[in-house]
């Protein structure tokens, strides 16, 4: 991932929800004011025109989402859902005890902005790169600062989460959390993700859970995205944000016994796939 420019996929993947609140029947999916609040935070941060919000809302949009879905397939409406599991584990962890929430690679993301009025008892953090998370902050300064969110700029490749997080003084490692790192595991370099789970573990106390998104491996041992893996792993490549990172869902089970979390396959819901990428749970 180009560490100098902000993240062009965390832009795609925002203008995506923009598109999607415009597909009928989509509404029953996403979570209440997501649609809203980042059309709002795209244009506020500088990401993204009016105009390229507009757009992205327009029954053409939605048209030219849905005739790229032959390359992935379901992959438009999986951001939907990707969402709001991301989301709905976040309130059934909060609801179950969790005291923190800490968004990995959060991008233009707004769950921390939205959630963070509605439970003031807890502290919403994120981190991103800082070409990236620059942005987002100048876009929630505009949206209206929030005392329990706390963004953090900081490339995780350069200095470790645990260091990260122990020079901050209102994280609390003891304390019952919440991770979410969504559509952030695939562009990571081949040994980052076992690292950082093995470091949300310890940053993270007794009755935490950590709910993630990935991309499953293909038997030629590529990220498998499908009957076109050759032609997207190709895009992306070119885009300058390669998918590095991928998993075999039965081995998952082994990969958070390893990094010090326990498999929850009955918490991720009634599908632990959608369109390319795989929903999975660990917890502590
Ligand atoms: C595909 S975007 C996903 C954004 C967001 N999670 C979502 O789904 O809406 C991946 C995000 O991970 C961030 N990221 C990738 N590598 C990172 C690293 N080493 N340190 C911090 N952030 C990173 C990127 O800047 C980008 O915002």
């Amino acid at each position: 991932m180009r560490k100098e420019t902000p993240s062009k996929t965390a832009r795609k993947v925002a203008l995506n929800i923009v598109t999607l609140g415009s597909k009928p029947g989509m509404d029953g999916v996403l979570p209440p004011g997501v649609v809203e609040a980042t059309e709002e935070l795209l244009v506020a941060s500088g990401a993204v025109g009016e105009a390229g919000v507009r757009f992205s809302r327009s029954r053409t949009a939605v048209a030219i989402y849905e005739a790229f879905d032959w390359m992935m397939p379901g992959q438009f409406e999986a951001f939907a859902h990707r969402k709001a599991f991301c989301e709905h584990q976040v309130r059934e962890g909060i609801g179950a005890g969790a005291s923190q929430v800490l968004v990995l690679g959060a991008g233009y993301d707004t769950l921390g902005w939205r959630l963070a009025p509605e439970f003031p008892g807890v502290g919403f953090f994120e981190i991103d790169h800082p070409a990236t998370a620059r942005l987002k902050a100048k876009g929630i300064a505009e949206l209206g600062q929030r005392d329990n969110l706390h963004l953090i700029q900081e490339d995780l490749g350069e200095r470790g989460l645990v260091e990260v997080l122990t020079a901050n003084d209102s994280w609390d490692r003891t304390a019952a959390s919440v991770v979410v790192a969504e559509g952030l595991l695939m562009y990571l370099p081949p040994a980052a993700p076992r690292d950082l789970f093995g470091q949300c573990a310890e940053i993270a106390g007794a009755g935490s859970r950590i709910a993630f998104t990935y991309i499953g491996t293909g038997i030629d041992g590529r990220p498998d995205a499908g009957r076109w893996t050759g032609l997207v792993l190709w895009l992306l490549k070119a885009s300058g944000e390669p998918w590095l990172w991928s998993m075999r869902p039965k081995e998952m089970a082994h990969f958070l016994e390893e990094t010090g979390w326990t498999n929850a396959p009955d918490l991720v819901g009634e599908s632990s796939r959608r369109g390319v990428e795989f929903l999975g749970v660990g917890i502590k």
